[in-house]
């Protein structure tokens, strides 16, 4: 079969690298894709946000299932749009309908959702722009720190987490006030959870689902968890303190639910799912839904299942995922994001990057990245994920930094302690 995969990211050219390797697959297509992604498959200039685009491409060249990698366009709408379309309704989208994509697309939705069905989460209230006084005054009944979150979207920034009560105030007020956007309109206040953040992924037909390795990321620009958050800057998986006894107890008190509550509002999902997790003294609590797999998690995700990931995917689109496994592998994975200098602030693009081919422990992922002129150029703020293998988290990081000092681009920026924590 024909699949398109859309986006342009490292998660992105990881999904490419994993459903390339299956024997289902005829032909690989990649909107817009990167440098890495091309040499996969073909890269189609389309505009995510164009629907209507993405169909006539997917029915001019037969492709009959399209895997989606951000949650804007699902939170757009792309799936609604290909069911509601005669001509485009057969095709097998990877991702949930604009309904279920609200589990990330409004803060508030999740959270209420969560308190419908006992999924543990921190306390929390919602306030909008005509409440301002009454969050101004509900804050003044907490203890700092003041965990503040954007409903909507807000592209990573939206969760602030203060310590005074003046600064909590007046950023209350900021928000609500348009701050980001229509995406603080409404604002969440949230109970601050204290303990080691993990993420765990699962692939749903909407019924039954499986669960892929756990991960977990590293968000800040600096060492030490330091500076402003990115989209991620490394992960590693297996996560050591996600034992046995944490998995059957985030299966059993956040998926299981999670799942079955989608199903009893009748909310078709299909897809991947994210659990964004706080392990607060060995019991997990649910500080996010992401409605797709995560970046640079899928960087270490991904090339520990060994399963075919294609076959999976083809499995949720005819509702059998029921009769599936997932094998995975042993080792540990982790992922070294190499950055533009700058990055998450402004960076230059357009750096030549060389030495790529001298790398042969790693596996690289493109993030940021194109081709001009027959030279790999960078194009983003993270432009690279280098991942590796090891018998060990250790091992693994070590042939990581070793391949990161191989390759160069100008500015070239990288943090060194990821897995420091563990
Ligand atoms: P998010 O954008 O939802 O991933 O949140 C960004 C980061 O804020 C998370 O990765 C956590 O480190 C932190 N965070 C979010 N919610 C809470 C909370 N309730 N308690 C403590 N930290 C939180
Ligand atoms: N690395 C965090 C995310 O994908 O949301």
């Amino acid at each position: 079969m024909n699949v398109l995969i859309i986006g342009s990211g490292g998660r992105e050219h990881t999904l490419a690298w994993k459903i390339a390797q299956s024997d289902k697959l005829t032909h690989l297509y990649i909107a817009p894709g990167n440098a890495g992604t091309q040499q996969l498959g073909t890269n189609v200039d389309i505009n995510i946000g164009d629907f209507e685009a993405i169909g006539e491409f997917m029915l001019e060249r037969e492709i009959s299932m399209v895997v989606v990698g951000p949650e804007a366009p699902l939170v757009d709408g792309l799936h609604d749009y290909f069911l509601d379309n005669s001509e485009l309704h057969n095709i097998s989208v990877i991702g949930p309908v604009k309904a279920g994509a609200m589990l990330e697309g409004s803060k508030k939705f999740a959270n209420e959702f969560m308190a419908r069905y006992k999924i543990p989460t921190g306390q929390f209230r919602s306030f909008n722009t005509e409440e301002i006084e009454e969050g101004l005054l509900y804050i003044e009944t907490l203890k700092p720190p003041y965990v503040l979150k954007a409903d909507g979207l807000a592209a990573g920034k939206g969760v602030l987490i203060l310590d005074s009560l003046e600064k909590a105030q007046t950023e209350l007020k900021e928000m609500l006030n348009g701050k980001f956007g229509e995406a603080s309109r409404t604002v969440i206040i949230e109970e601050f959870l204290q303990g080691i953040e993990a993420s765990v992924f699962v692939l749903t037909d909407g019924k039954s689902y499986v669960i892929f390795p756990e991960a977990k990321d590293y968000k800040r620009i600096g060492e030490g968890d330091t500076g402003l958050n990115t989209g991620g800057m490394g992960a590693v998986s297996p996560v050591p303190f996600a034992n046995k006894d944490f998995m059957n107890k985030v299966e059993e008190r956040i998926i299981r639910p999670t799942i079955s509550g989608l199903q009893k509002e009748q909310i078709l999902y299909k897809g991947f799912l994210y659990f964004g997790l706080m392990n607060v003294n060995g019991d997990p609590y649910v500080i996010e839904y992401n409605v797709r797999m995560g970046d640079p998690e899928a960087q270490v995700v991904i090339p520990r299942v060994q399963t075919d990931l294609l076959e999976l995917l083809i499995a949720v689109a005819n509702n059998k995922l029921g009769k599936k496994s997932m094998e995975t592998d042993a080792r540990s994975v982790c992922t070294v994001v190499l950055a533009s200098g700058g990055y998450p602030g402004n960076y230059e693009k357009g750096k030549g990057i060389n030495k790529l081919d001298e790398v042969k422990d790693s596996i690289i992922f493109h993030a940021g990245t194109k081709k001009e002129d027959n030279k790999i150029v960078s194009s983003g703020g993270r432009v690279l994920a280098v991942s590796s293998y090891g018998k060990d988290m250790k091992e693994a990081l070590e042939k990581s930094y070793f391949s990161a000092g191989l390759i160069k681009f100008d500015k070239m920026y990288y943090r060194k302690d990821i897995g420091f924590d563990l």
